[in-house]
């Protein structure tokens, strides 16, 4: 995962530097940055961090058009040689890359069976060759050419010596474009970019860009125009001292890993069970720890929508010792990020024993948890280094829909037409999660006003009830404020008694067949002092709206929990906790 950066305005070798140094969580193998001055490109790199290529630039070197990046190496080592940018043999074009170019190989075949020599072990230098390759007289047909020919996943910015614009290319890696009066930028990331624009826009997959210094125009790869909204953001610099937080790196990679979750669902054979095992089935567990076992809850809900056996959702250091009824009719799904969790492989140890059927769904191959199960699904979501889970679980939820669905079919609950609907709804998540990450100056606003509160109750009905319990136990463990979540209609019974000023309430409201009742309780909190905070498609009375996109029913709580995420790494921030490790936790819990 690499940080791109691309600008036309004054300063733009001062800007790209400072840009790379805000995206060098997403990675620090190596730097590199190219200039276009009076006499073509010139390339600067070094391995390691962007402090070093700082060194590396003669004081002397002045452009208004640069691009720079920031690499996590997927293909080839960590050397000077594949540090990004690369040039055409020709230097007439340089370009760097965030993702992988999947058909590198055949690319790089053909372009060296005509004679280009490759400087770097890279996928991503085939792009620089192939727009050399594709040129006649316009920049623009070289893109747009190129880009027919990539597959894969990429975001690319470009620089050229034939004309004065910047073009971009993008499909499935994250760009952001942004202009001010004086200039345009492409970026990985909004955070890093709203220090110098208050316009920005999410490139949507398979266009290309075209930037000049007053405006931006958008193609599909055939040369057909798209419209793309540019929406206003706030400066976010004060908030970007987190560079180098795990935890943040891992809530802006969901768009991408969700992405590649489902991708990776039926690129892995899908549920994987025979429709007469499928079909027995009388009773299903999801099984987990902490986050884990949020998404089961998650899940269950979701299931409960479709199916009408029994779906239990259970946490598993309470199904080892409870009775909890198992048979040969009974499948079980065992949720763990670390697939190490020592409860939780005790609990398939449980079902095993007693005859049930047991599937693994994790993201960590190769784990205890993959040995001891009967069936081993991976949610796709890469190496999660914070404490504090936050891509795994959005990951678990797609994967666990994805399975729920399918089971749901195969037992006949679900015609076809709606299997289909459900898997596709899918896509529009990423695109989604992106309006709220663009958001996150708001979020990171209202951190400052809650980060001082007594307490902090997480409320929300049927579906948007487990998102309240993920949301809870993200601030809770990495702020140290005390925090619980409640299903709504519970507040009555008892917990409304600690209402007063000085406590903050979140109210998740995505269940349009509950907006009134939720209404009514937000108005209850209200009313006896509480600050009320809201995520929601729709608007709440005295309440701070953090608004979310609307979407698929089945996809809300993929999509509500991430102001979460962030809410509680802000807050975390705010208090000058150590998010990536908070106090008296352990990323893998590996003693009961
Ligand atoms: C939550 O952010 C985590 N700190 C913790 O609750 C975790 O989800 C739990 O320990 C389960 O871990 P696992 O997914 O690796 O099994
Ligand atoms: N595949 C490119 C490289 O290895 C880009 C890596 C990335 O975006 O993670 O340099």
């Amino acid at each position: 995962m690499c940080g791109i950066f691309g600008m036309l305005g004054q300063n733009a070798v001062a800007d790209t530097l400072k840009a790379l140094k805000t995206l060098e969580y997403r990675g620090y193998d190596s730097a590199g940055i190219a200039v276009k001055d009076g006499n073509g490109i010139k390339l600067f790199k070094t391995v390691g961090r962007v402090e070093n290529l700082k060194d590396a630039i003669p004081s002397e070197v002045y452009g208004t058009l640069a691009i720079g990046h920031t690499r996590w190496a997927t293909h080839g080592e960590v050397c000077q040689g594949n540090a990004h940018p690369f040039y055409s043999a020709d230097k007439n074009f340089a370009i760097v890359h965030n993702g992988i170019i999947e058909n590198h190989l055949s690319l790089k075949y053909q372009l060296s069976s005509v004679g280009v020599d490759f400087s770097s072990q890279t996928d991503s230098e085939t792009v620089a060759h192939l727009l050399q390759k594709n040129y006649k007289n316009s920049v623009l047909d070289s893109v747009l050419a190129t880009a027919n020919q990539l597959e894969g996943s990429f975001a690319i910015v470009v620089a050229n010596t034939y004309d004065d614009n910047l073009y971009a290319i993008k499909n499935k890696s994250p760009l952001v474009v942004g202009i001010n009066r004086d200039g345009a930028y492409f970026c990985s990331d909004v955070r890093c970019l709203s220090r110098w624009v208050d316009k920005v826009a999410v490139a949507p997959d398979n266009v290309v860009a075209v930037a000049n210094r007053q405006s931006v125009a958008f193609y599909d790869f055939k040369g057909n125009p798209v419209s793309v909204k540019f929406f206003a953001v706030e400066n976010a610099e004060e908030i970007s001292g987190a560079d180098g937080d795990y935890m943040l790196k891992e809530i802006l990679e969901i768009p991408e890993k969700i992405r590649q979750a489902k991708q990776g669902y039926f690129k892995s054979g899908g549920l994987s069970l025979p429709a007469k095992t499928v079909h027995r089935v009388k009773r299903i567990y999801l099984i987990g720890c902490g986050t884990a076992y949020n998404s089961g809850l998650e899940a269950a809900a979701i299931a409960r929508k479709m199916l009408s056996i029994d779906v239990i959702p259970v946490i598993a250091s309470e199904f080892i010792y409870d009775n909890y009824p198992v048979d040969s009719y009974t499948l079980a799904f065992f949720i763990s990020q670390s697939g190490e969790t020592a409860d939780t492989i005790r609990a398939v140890e449980k079902v095993r024993e007693q005859g049930g059927f047991t599937y693994a769904v994790t993201n960590t191959q190769a784990s205890s948890l993959c040995f001891v199960c009967d069936k081993v699904k991976n949610i796709y979501a890469d190496g999660e280094y914070a404490v504090a889970s936050t891509k795994a679980y959005n990951c678990q939820l797609v994967t666990l829909l994805l399975l729920l669905t399918d089971v749901s079919y195969l037992k006949g609950a679900i015609d076809d037409e709606t299997r289909k609907k459900i898997v596709e709804s899918i896509d529009v998540l990423p695109t989604a999660i992106d309006k709220v990450l663009s958001n996150s100056y708001q979020i990171a606003k209202l951190a400052e006003e809650i980060k001082d509160s007594s307490a902090v109750f997480f409320i929300g009905r049927t579906a948007d009830y487990p998102t309240a319990c993920e949301g809870s136990l993200k601030l809770k463990e990495i702020s140290y404020i005390h925090s619980e979540a409640y299903p709504a209609g519970e507040l009555k019974h008892g917990t409304l008694a600690l209402m007063e000023k000085g406590v903050t309430v979140v109210a998740i409201a995505c269940d349009s067949l509950q907006i009134d009742k939720m209404a009514l309780s937000i108005s209850e909190v209200a009313t006896r002092g509480a600050k009320v905070v809201c995520v929601s498609p729709y608007s709440f009375e005295n309440t701070a709206l953090l608004s979310i996109p609307v979407v698929n029913r089945y996809l809300y709580g993929i999509l509500s929990v991430v102001p979460l995420q962030l809410l509680a790494y802000y807050v975390a921030k705010r208090l000058g906790r150590d998010v990536d490790k908070p106090r008296n936790l352990a990323k893998s819990v590996t003693v009961e």
